[in-house]
């Protein structure tokens, strides 16, 4: 257990994560920010052993969790770095790195004092358009309504992202190969729908 996390994990990251030194095979580089329990990092990376990915994750006791679903035979193309995200994200990972993003159900953070610690906001968003490339999908998911509405204005505000959707807020998700993740299930079966959106980098 202690050998996969030294497979798997990166911490005290300082200075730039090298993706093409990190994985075996040099591969487009897909990132999950928010892993939580790991459902997401686990699966969806076994349907795509084409592409490497890394998921962030802030809160130990989560990436402890993620560890129980990873072993590097079956899932040698992830990394997890343990990281609470935000314009930070530029300094972690090069400019134009990035093929894909998935974020599932970010914390709504719903108290109104609080929202100035919500991840969606124009320097995140910044950071995130500097790390990709042109014309990669940025994939959100949340339950929460208001977050979602947030989320959709945010995106809208940066010159550097487009919508895919029309509206932008969908009740399904934009892949077939969805992956269903902890709170989504949870969500739904207290009656909570999630909020589908998509936005390309231009
Ligand atoms: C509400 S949970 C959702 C987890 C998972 N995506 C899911 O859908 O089940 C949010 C997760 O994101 C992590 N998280 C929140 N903010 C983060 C940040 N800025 N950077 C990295 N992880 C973060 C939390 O520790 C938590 O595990």
């Amino acid at each position: 257990m202690l050998e996969d996390r030294d497979f798997f994990v990166l911490e005290n990251v300082e200075g730039f994560v090298e993706p093409a030194a990190l994985f075996a095979s040099v591969q487009p580089l897909y990132i999950e920010i928010g892993s939580g329990k790991g459902e997401f990092i686990s699966q969806y990376p076994l349907q795509h052993p084409e592409w490497n990915f890394l998921g962030f994750e802030g809160r130990e006791k989560r990436v402890r969790n993620i560890l129980k679903k990873l072993s590097p035979q079956r899932q040698p193309n992830v990394r997890i770095v343990r990281l609470m995200v935000d314009a930070n994200l530029a300094a972690v990972l090069p400019s134009e790195s990035v093929s894909g993003v998935f974020i599932q159900h970010p914390d709504p953070w719903p108290k109104k004092r609080h929202h100035k610690r919500r991840l969606f906001q124009q320097d995140f968003l910044n950071a995130l358009a500097e790390v990709m490339l042109l014309d990669a999908e940025v994939h959100v998911s949340t339950d929460h309504e208001e977050y979602a509405n947030w989320i959709a204005e945010e995106f809208v505000r940066n010159p550097r992202f487009v919508s895919l959707q029309e509206p932008l807020i969908q009740a399904s998700p934009s892949i077939q190969d969805h992956v269903s993740t902890w709170y989504e299930t949870e969500q739904r079966r207290m009656g909570y729908a999630p909020n589908y959106m998509l936005f390309k980098r231009i």
